[in-house]
């Protein structure tokens, strides 16, 4: 420490040691019908997993617990369409998603799944337990029935219009877009998911968490804990809660889940929602069992409860799991972190629709660092973001490569070429006044980290790879070495203390790339035990220094080319049309084409009369050379099936002007070219196309679900059904199967 002032920090061993803290972190329990994918990654389990190592880095004891979801009609759904068992789905996820959160490096001290036997006793027991308090009771209510398909349609398997937000595709118990928990009473239009059937809505008994009971307590809860939540949170809890706190049914017809422990109720079970969140309690008692740690501990009223999620699970944490903890007698949440969504092009990531970025696949792929960098850099914290592969490439190439692991890079190559040790230090007020610099860094990530603000910890701690870069060039080591060899050997020293707080700093955000680092700078201790308190304490000089290959490689995206590429597919309006002077075949069309206003000949004259077309929204193949027919211009030609002297126009109804999905304004194309493509109609059912004969069905925009007539494209075996906006695009009346589009 030869020159160096003793600190504050310097001399915190003499004061008497924080009581190391309790932080018991629960992360929303993943459905196991699909596989993890960024969208769920950046919700909720890299923010808890970065503040689980901070907190850890504290000193404070952490448990963190989640585990797979595996019961309930998100499984059954899946488990139906590929004719497989539940079990089968159920499992399939969990051995998927519980690699992809290792490789990922999400420290849970437990990630187990609830179908298990010791998850159903605690479920059981926690049930019966509120049943003989009395915050249970049993009633007899009207639950949707289909009267085709000859089941009650819990959950999933309704399908409807959201009162709150006008979403269309809402489910009996939740609104995705909005969040708010539903009854399947409230929804408007409800069809049956199987069938499209109207449901009809039948008796049935059920067992009720009797949510009116615990009013008082929810809202003193709701006022003492909400003041620390983010703000979005409380609001949406306030919202849900105007509605007024209903009794809320917790059990389901159906089959797959855990049994009611009643006599009369062997045919169906608990919902999935009251016995998921029973999953934080009864793994961190697993996690006892089977650890041999103390659960209790973490349970107590002194210590910290943090629950990590997406905004659709925030009612379920703030109200229905603290009313069940409040009737339990157990500790409440003290802390809700929830996210926004991120999306992919402004769609949200979802696996019930299939539009998936898995991190397996990314893992395969890329550096985990730099997904973890690049992930956190986008996190959802206050509003929704999207995930962009090229901005991904840009933020690996231009901030993770160019300024952390170059300035990593630099300093102990440099260190390594010219003194092969640490050298000493003789600091002078510039090199001190560089270390309060990053002291101050590294404050604000602590603070930011503190508040769960992981972004802007992730901002203030590549300040500190700034800041280096910064004073390497302005000290110039290799400049100095030739006045005063000791010079340069101060500088590399303190340098090297902001390699190690930059380290330091980083490890929570990105743990694989800080342990190596750590590796190189020789130290011996277990970085996570390490201590921000001695970030900046010299490393031991002499010690031996070695040159490391670089942390990081650059990242090249290639653009994914859309199989529509080339073609400019624009929905149009015809305002008006009129008879070819000189040809009775064809029609003179004035397309309002959004942005402009063309003039397109068409020979529909045979097909439909003048009104029949006029207001009509069609399709036009907006990048055709211009032709004249007839002496008359036509700038475009709009897409039509024909089958056995019927003529169908394709149509949607979005704005006029709106791109067909996966198509772009693109340069000419030659009409001989446009017709070697294949169109047709046809029919879309579960998950294929039914044209000229079967096709897989694949969907370019937000319309996964779609069942019904619908346009295509085939490709490679492949159809590809045309929407526009994510709305599909369908013939204008009834067509054979198979009709072609020309
Ligand atoms: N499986 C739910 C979802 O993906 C979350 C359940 S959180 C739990 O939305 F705590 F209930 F398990
Ligand atoms: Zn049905």
């Amino acid at each position: 420490m030869s020159g160096d002032k003793p600190t504050f920090k310097s001399l915190c061993f003499l004061l008497p040691v924080m009581p190391r803290e309790r932080i018991f972190i629960g992360v929303a329990w993943p459905y196991a019908n699909g596989e993890v994918h960024v969208g769920h990654i950046a919700g909720c389990y890299l923010g808890a997993d970065i503040f689980a190592r901070y907190q850890r880095m504290k000193g404070n004891e952490v448990l963190m617990v989640s585990g797979s979801d595996q019961h309930g009609t998100p499984i059954t759904v899946t488990a139906e369409k590929e004719g497989v068992s539940p079990e089968v789905i159920a499992e399939r996820y969990h051995e998927i998603n519980s690699r992809a959160m290792e490789r990922l490096g999400i420290s849970f001290d437990l990630y187990t799944k609830t179908h298990t036997e010791h998850h159903a006793e605690v479920v059981k027991e926690f049930f019966l337990d509120l049943l003989n308090k009395g915050y249970i009771d049993r009633k007899t209510t009207e639950e949707a029935y289909c009267p085709k398909c000859e089941r009650f349609l819990p959950d999933r398997y309704m399908e409807g219009t959201c009162p709150h937000c006008g979403y269309e595709h809402a489910r009996g118990d939740q609104c995705d877009e909005c969040g708010k928990t539903l009854d399947p009473k409230d929804l408007i239009n409800p069809r049956c998911k199987l069938c499209g059937t109207t449901p009809i809505f039948k008796e049935t008994e059920h067992f009720f968490l009797k949510l009116r009971a615990l009013h008082d307590e929810l809202m003193r809860f709701i006022y003492d804990k909400g003041k620390n939540w983010r703000p979005g949170v409380l609001k949406f809890t306030k919202n849900w809660l105007e509605s007024g706190l209903h009794d809320r049914a917790i059990t389901r017809d159906i089959s797959w889940g855990i049994p009611v422990p009643v006599e009369g109720f062997e045919d169906k079970r608990i919902y999935v929602w009251f016995e998921a969140v029973i999953g934080y309690y009864s793994t961190s008692k697993l996690w006892a069992k089977e650890k041999g740690g103390d659960w209790k501990r973490f349970w107590s009223d002194d210590a910290r409860h943090y629950y990590f999620m997406g905004k659709d699970n925030i009612p379920f944490h703030t109200i229905i799991w603290p009313a069940m903890l409040m009737a339990k007698g157990l500790k409440t949440p003290d802390y809700i972190v929830a996210n926004n969504y991120l999306r992919s092009n402004g769609q949200q990531f979802s696996k019930s629709r299939g539009i998936t970025l898995a991190i397996n696949h990314l893992l395969d792929k890329y550096d985990v660092s730099a997904l973890r960098y690049y992930l956190t850099s986008i996190m959802p914290e206050n509003h929704d973001t999207d995930f962009d592969w090229q901005e991904f490439a840009a933020k690996n190439n231009s901030e993770l490569l160019a300024k952390y692991g170059n300035f990593i890079h630099r300093v102990i190559s440099f260190t390594s070429d010219k003194f092969g040790e640490v050298p000493t230090a003789q600091p002078d007020e510039k090199d001190r006044a560089f270390l309060n610099e990053i002291e101050g860094y590294l404050d604000e990530v602590q603070e930011h980290l503190d508040k769960t603000e992981m972004k802007d910890a992730l901002n203030a701690m590549m300040r500190i790879a700034m800041a280096g870069n910064r004073y390497m060039m302005e000290r110039a080591p290799w400049k100095e070495l030739k006045e005063s060899r000791e010079r340069a050997g101060t500088t590399m020293n303190i340098l090297l203390r902001a390699v190690k707080a930059l380290t330091l700093a980083s490890y929570p955000f990105m743990p694989h790339a800080a342990e190596k680092v750590w590796k190189y700078l020789g130290m011996a201790e277990p970085i996570e035990g390490y201590g921000f308190g001695r970030a900046l304490e010299p490393l031991e000089t002499g010690k031996k220094m070695e040159k490391h290959p670089p942390l990081f490689s650059k990242i090249t995206i290639e653009e994914e080319k859309s199989p529509l590429e080339g073609f400019d597919l624009r929905v149009g309006l015809i305002e008006e049309v009129k008879a070819h002077p000189d040809a009775d075949k064809l029609y003179i069309l004035r397309v309002n084409l959004g942005k402009e206003t063309r003039q397109l000949v068409a020979g529909l004259k045979k097909y439909y009369a003048p009104e029949e077309l006029q207001g009509k929204k069609i399709i036009v193949i907006a990048n055709l050379e211009p032709a004249k027919l007839r002496g008359q211009l036509s700038k475009g030609m709009l897409l039509a099936a024909d089958y056995n002297d019927v003529v169908s126009c394709l149509t949607v109804d979005v704005e006029p002007g709106t791109q067909v999905d996966g198509t772009s304004p693109a340069k000419k194309l030659k009409y001989q070219k446009f017709a070697e493509n294949r169109i047709m109609v046809g029919t879309v059912k579960g998950g294929r196309f039914h044209g000229d004969r079967k096709y897989p069905a694949e969907f370019l925009g937000d319309s996964k679900d779609y069942e019904g007539a619908a346009a295509a494209i085939i490709r490679d075996g492949k159809a590809i059904v045309l929407s526009a906006g994510g709305k599909i695009i369908t013939p204008d009346k009834e067509m054979p199967d198979g009709s072609r589009v020309r």
